[in-house]
């Protein structure tokens, strides 16, 4: 199962990836992979990583194209013309070439981290999307063993959407709460998604339905919304062990909606056609 989190700036989508990514590692005992790709790095810190002392999976870069047979620089498009390389998790911990980008977090829970905010972007023309490209190119052909699980946390926006990230997702979701710029925010998520012949849904978070914003996204999205979390200081100090109940009951709802999400069929096929289908 492979989940990503999306939503406007602070909405809370580090916080979400934090929850989800430790309740399934130590309360369903589920295998699972975060991946922290957002520049700040934030899921990192509240998983208790020091993002500045691992390795960052945007240098896979080299190494990824050597596997593919691709030119050492140049369009990542060409990826699609040479047949695609094949990862499985859990297994990818014990390759040399891809495992040493994991770090443990605890025996079930894995992180990789793009590292998107550095000096090489600031010192050169490159584009600081090409830093998510072997991320965007290895999650369609990411096999998720054994019921493992992956938690992707976004950057802030659309901008990864029309950057063709979310195509190898079972579940897009985007962090709602109830104001105004959120939900706008939400929207134009909505319809990006749906444009790329995908289904968002939502978690609102920071729950309050006295809130002026809130009935009216849940009659709208009501079969999109997989659930709901409430302001709970434990979220705010990344203190699982002391995750208010009612939220540990809410994270259960949000967990059995998820699971009956049908694996994606095609991905690769999916992302090879929005490539191909850019205006050079
Ligand atoms: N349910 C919650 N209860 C209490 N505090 C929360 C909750 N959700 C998020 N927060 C707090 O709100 C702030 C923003 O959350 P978070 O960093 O997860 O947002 P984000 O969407 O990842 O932000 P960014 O766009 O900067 O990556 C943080 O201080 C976090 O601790
Ligand atoms: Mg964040």
């Amino acid at each position: 199962m492979k989940v990503a989190i999306l939503g406007k700036g602070g909405s809370g989508k580090s916080t979400i990836s934090w929850l989800l990514s430790q309740y399934l590692s130590q309360v369903k005992n589920i295998k699972t992979l975060a991946i922290d790709a957002d520049h700040n790095m934030d899921l990192s810190t509240c998983l208790g990583v020091n993002p500045y002392e691992v390795k960052h999976f945007k240098d896979f870069n080299d190494e990824f194209r050597q596997l593919a047979n691709m030119p050492k620089v140049g369009m990542w498009r060409e990826y699609f013309k040479s047949s695609p390389v094949y990862f499985t998790y859990p297994q990818i911990e014990q390759t040399e070439i891809v495992g040493k980008y994991l770090t443990s977090v605890n025996p079930n829970l894995d992180l990789i981290v793009l590292g998107l905010g550095d000096e090489e972007i600031m010192n050169s023309y490159k584009c600081s999307h090409a830093l998510s490209a072997p991320v965007k190119h290895m999650l369609p052909t990411l096999n998720m063993e054994n019921g493992s699980w992956l938690v992707l946390d976004s950057v802030a926006g659309s901008d990864m959407v029309n950057y063709g990230l979310y195509f190898a997702f079972d579940c897009v979701i985007a962090v709602v709460e109830g104001n105004v710029n959120s939900i706008k925010v939400a929207n134009q998520l909505h319809n990006l998604i749906n444009k790329q012949g995908m289904k968002l849904n939502f978690i609102l978070n920071k729950y309050n339905r006295e809130n002026n914003f809130i009935p009216e996204f849940e009659q709208e999205f009501q079969d999109a919304i997989l659930g709901k979390i409430n302001t709970d200081l434990a979220l705010t100090n990344y203190d699982f062990s002391s995750v208010d109940k009612v939220n540990l009951r809410n994270l259960e709802t949000i967990f059995t909606n998820i699971k009956t999400f049908p694996p994606i069929q095609d991905p690769y096929q999916k992302l090879k056609v929005f490539e191909e289908g850019k205006v050079l």
